[in-house]
């Protein structure tokens, strides 16, 4: 079954009538990708920043653990190599691999140098170990707020940048694009409720994931993959959706959104126990508590069945004197619900946690439509696999941000203004109004029909249902869309139908991809990537 074709824009719109704002170089998302690579881009001309909420609102900004690098003198970006194709379960792009570890060590240098302030020991900084790295060579910020001080430092200098100019409130919709390419985008600009044409020589998607489909999420509220979903309808190839990562271990709590409890935690030597005081990730797996996510966020779900709980415990007693220095974030969190992780134990539960699959782009993050690229957690550039390995997220936004902007100047005489101001582009399909549904209802139907039927693990029979369902709710692409939250919820339809019918295309288990009734690992068949 392949997903039913949606409209190529969301809205009615005539390109001579509205407004236009050029630019050279526009770039979406405030997160690491979209931060660094505007800094590495603005000594080439203008580039117009778009953000759909505040400038600090990204999965950035709430990453714990920290940044995964060869840096220390034991370490080698051969072995980090190693790591980040074992656990993407052969599934890998090793030419992107390679780029990632060994042109990590400079970009993180180099972000450093923009101000970024690593956790140090008498002057050397500090590296903890994480599931399925063999070295500890995680550095982090402030213990546990790594994301909070890159976004820190990366978002000081961009404001300071007088040839970036950051908007804002403006929600990315639609690909402008003629035959293979592209010239901008379409934005609703939630300052003055109107939609402009941002029209560039070069524009670059860092638009982040869509963990806001599923009910139990470690992401914020921005993360509802309005790139991805845009770039589909714009006829930009996508690849590896069905691969979406679950979080082992955010906190459980009735009272509490899905907070993360970092996997450093565990790398610092908390255990894993049932509700009956149970260690239990001895008998999953060699490595235990660090094996790769996916196996420790099905440990967790299977022991959740077995003992009819909706959470396992996180014993960090034994790291009591320094958690709440290493851990400060998660300490307070824990302490503001009641929970002292010094003496009791930390109820958790897996939660979706990280698109790995995206927009398909080549090692230099080119899509592909002509002068459009992206970057970071919406695209798939073959460096997770099935699986992606912990904190190298972080490292991929700015590593492929880098490429990304060596090779726009490369090509920059290729690029014309003038094409853009000739263009003429309109769509008229929409009816002005069909069917009324409220949203946010529609919003949480969705999300839970994506936990309980396409999420940790699958079956053929769960994704029929789910795939009936996501048919049904299609029906709000008929009318035009108005608000943030009607053009999210569209989004996020879109990106459910290509998830599920990916899940149920792939018939085996890979990495995060769990079937249930396929349970193997297929490298004869399955050893392809399924590209819409
Ligand atoms: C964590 O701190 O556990 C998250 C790190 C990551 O997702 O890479």
């Amino acid at each position: 079954m392949l997903p039913k074709m949606f409209s190529r824009y969301l809205i009615n719109f005539d390109l001579s009538k509205i407004k236009k704002i050029y630019t050279d170089f526009l770039i979406v998302g405030s997160g690491i990708a979209g931060l660094y690579t505007s800094l590495k881009l603005y000594d080439k001309g203008e580039v117009i920043l778009l953000t759909k909420g505040n400038l600090k609102e990204s999965s950035t900004e709430h990453a714990q653990g920290g940044i995964a690098v060869a840096l220390g003198d034991k370490d080698s970006p051969r072995l980090h190599m190693e790591d980040t194709l074992k656990a993407g379960a052969n599934f890998c792009d090793p030419e992107a691999v390679e780029v990632l570890v060994t042109e990590g060590p400079k970009c993180v240098e180099e972000l450093i140098e923009l101000g970024t302030e690593f956790d140090k020991i008498e002057g050397k900084y500090k590296t903890t170990l994480e599931a399925a790295h063999q070295k500890p060579r995680i550095l982090h910020a402030r213990g546990d707020a790594t994301g909070a001080e890159i976004e820190r430092s990366l978002s000081e200098k961009v404001i300071n940048e007088n040839k970036i100019k950051i908007r804002e409130n403006i929600l990315v919709t639609d690909i402008l694009a003629e035959h293979t390419t592209c010239y901008g985008l379409l934005a609703l600009d939630n300052n003055t409720n109107e939609i402009i044409a941002y029209l560039a020589k070069s524009t670059i998607l860092a638009s982040g994931g869509a963990g806001q489909l599923f009910s139990n999420t470690t992401n914020p509220d921005v993360t509802t993959g309005d790139g991805i979903a845009m770039a589909y309808r714009g006829g930009v190839k996508v690849t590896d959706l069905e691969f979406f990562q679950f979080h082992p271990t955010a906190l459980y709590h009735q009272e509490s959104p899905k907070f993360l409890i970092s996997e450093a935690v565990r790398g610092e030597g908390a255990i894993l126990k049932n509700i009956k005081g149970e260690p239990f990730m001895h008998s999953y797996h060699p490595l235990a508590e660090l094996a790769p996510r996916d196996i420790v966020a099905r440990a967790i779900t299977e022991q959740m069945k077995k003992n009819k709980s909706d959470y396992v415990c996180l014993d960090a007693t034994k790291i009591k004197d320094k958690f709440s220095q290493r851990f400060p974030t998660i300490h307070k969190n824990c302490i503001a619900l009641g929970i002292n992780p010094e003496k009791k134990y930390i109820p958790v539960a897996p939660a979706a946690h990280y698109t790995m699959g995206g927009i398909k782009t080549d090692t230099w993050g080119q899509t592909n439509l002509t002068n459009l690229y992206a970057c970071g957690e919406c695209t798939s550039t073959g460096v997770h696999g099935a699986n992606r390995l912990a904190s190298n997220s972080l490292l991929e936004g700015l590593v492929f941000g880098n490429r990304i902007a060596q090779k726009i100047k490369e090509n920059i005489t290729y690029s014309s203004i003038n094409k853009l101001e000739e263009l003429k582009l309109s769509y008229n399909a929409h009816q002005k109004k069909y069917k009324e549904y409220n949203t946010m209802e529609l919003k949480k139907e969705l999300q839970k029909l994506m936990w309980n039927k396409v999420g940790i693990t699958r079956n053929s029979s769960d994704l029929k249902k789910a795939l009936q369902k996501i048919n049904q709710w299609k029906f709000i692409f008929k009318s035009e869309l108005k608000t943030t939250e009607n053009f999210e919820l569209a989004n996020l339809i879109i990106l459910a139908d290509l998830i599920t019918n990916s899940a149920l295309q792939r018939e085996e288990s890979r990495g995060a991809h769990y079937r249930e009734d396929f349970p193997d690992r297929d490298d004869i068949n399955w050893k392809k990537h399924i590209v819409y």
